[in-house]
């Protein structure tokens, strides 16, 4: 397939749950672009899952084909991107064990996500060599593929940065450019809210999944908080402030969310009537999704097909880029004589 830009996007999703919503319109929506511009690699990060599920794997597992279902369902094209399961592509383990020789333990110790969930994890013990090589191993996915782009949420920009230093660092010791110094592509576009108005996350327990029915997803938005301001009916609202709104931004028709806009503020429309009015919007862009999830699901040995292949595919350029690694440290042994 020609693509206009030979430059390679890297991506990897944690698998601890299903996805949601805000997934969908956040994340999925984003790589379904990607995909036709770029050579991109797509790959649930389950050895990343291990560094915090390691004494419960089982939900791991469970995720790794929900997650997948999600992504084809989406729209994620196997032909247009290359999509896999990490552990099944081990090269990156052995990138992440060399890098590992030229890692300074600080560089590692000051991430402020390793910080901060040390801290904040009282019950599991987090405390362990594996957790703090997280960015490390993350350095080592996008670094195998020499990606140039990953699209990744604000809280991974610190992850990115020092991926950036351990590869300049790499280069400067071996006089090499063989690895490419990768980008952070900011994911842009609307928050999704969740039903209590935060941040939809599966921490808050405010999610709409995209395995939901279309009648538990009626029931989560009928549930779900407006503008807090709006007590009564004929109070008029704030459609800035309010999720629902935001729901509609992304799915109903322009001249639609302009009239919601002004009949919220002069409180000529209900709440009720808008979430109504959304939910027939968010359905109908939902509806492919739901078809295809559903076929998937009864079908899970094409996810694994795909998976398989997609291993193969990716092992392929991460075993040439290691050999190329091997020969810059001076490590690639008698195999090659
Ligand atoms: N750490 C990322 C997250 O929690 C997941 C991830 C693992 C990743 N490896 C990656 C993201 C490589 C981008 C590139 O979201
Ligand atoms: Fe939100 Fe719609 Fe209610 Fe306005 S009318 S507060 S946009 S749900």
């Amino acid at each position: 397939m020609t693509k206009p830009h030979k430059e390679v996007v890297v991506s990897g999703m944690r698998p601890t749950g299903k996805l949601h919503l805000g997934h969908f319109f956040g994340v999925l929506k984003n790589w379904r672009e990607l995909q036709k511009n770029y050579i991109c690699y797509f790959f649930v990060a389950d050895w990343h899952s291990l560094t915090t599920e390691y004494a419960q794997t089982e939900v791991i597992q469970k995720s790794i084909t929900d997650i997948v279902i999600d992504w084809l369902a989406a729209g994620i094209n196997p032909d247009q991107a290359v999509l896999f399961v990490q552990s099944q592509v081990p090269e990156h383990a052995e990138l992440h064990l060399l890098l590992s020789m030229i890692t300074p333990l600080s560089w590692l110790e000051r991430v402020p996500s390793y910080k901060e969930l040390k801290q904040e994890n009282k019950i599991k013990d987090l405390s362990t060599y594996g957790f703090l090589g997280y960015p490390l191993l993350q350095t080592s996915d996008v670094a195998i593929y020499k990606a140039k782009h990953i699209p990744v949420g604000q809280d991974q920009v610190a992850h990115i940065e020092l991926a950036r230093e351990i590869i300049r660092r790499f280069a400067h010791l071996y006089s090499t450019n063989i690895l490419l110094e990768p980008r952070a592509l900011l994911t842009q576009g609307a928050k999704i809210l969740g039903t209590d108005g935060r941040k939809m996350s599966k921490s808050y327990d405010n999610c709409v999944y995209l395995s939901d029915s279309v009648e538990t997803a009626h029931k989560k938005f009928m549930a779900y908080i407006t503008d807090p301001q709006r007590m009564r009916r004929q109070d008029p609202g704030n459609p800035d402030v309010c999720p629902i709104y935001g729901f509609h931004q992304l799915v109903t028709p322009l001249g639609q969310v302009e009239e919601i806009n002004k009949g919220c503020r002069s409180a000529a429309i209900g709440c009720v009537d808008c979430k109504k009015n959304l939910l027939t919007h968010l359905n109908a862009s939902l509806e492919e999704f739901r078809d295809k999830r559903k076929a998937l699901e009864k079908n899970p040995k094409v996810v694994y097909d795909i998976l398989k292949e997609g291993s193969l595919k990716a092992s392929k350029v991460a075993a040439a880029t290691l050999r190329e690694v091997r020969s810059a440290m001076g490590m690639e042994g008698y195999a090659s004589k």
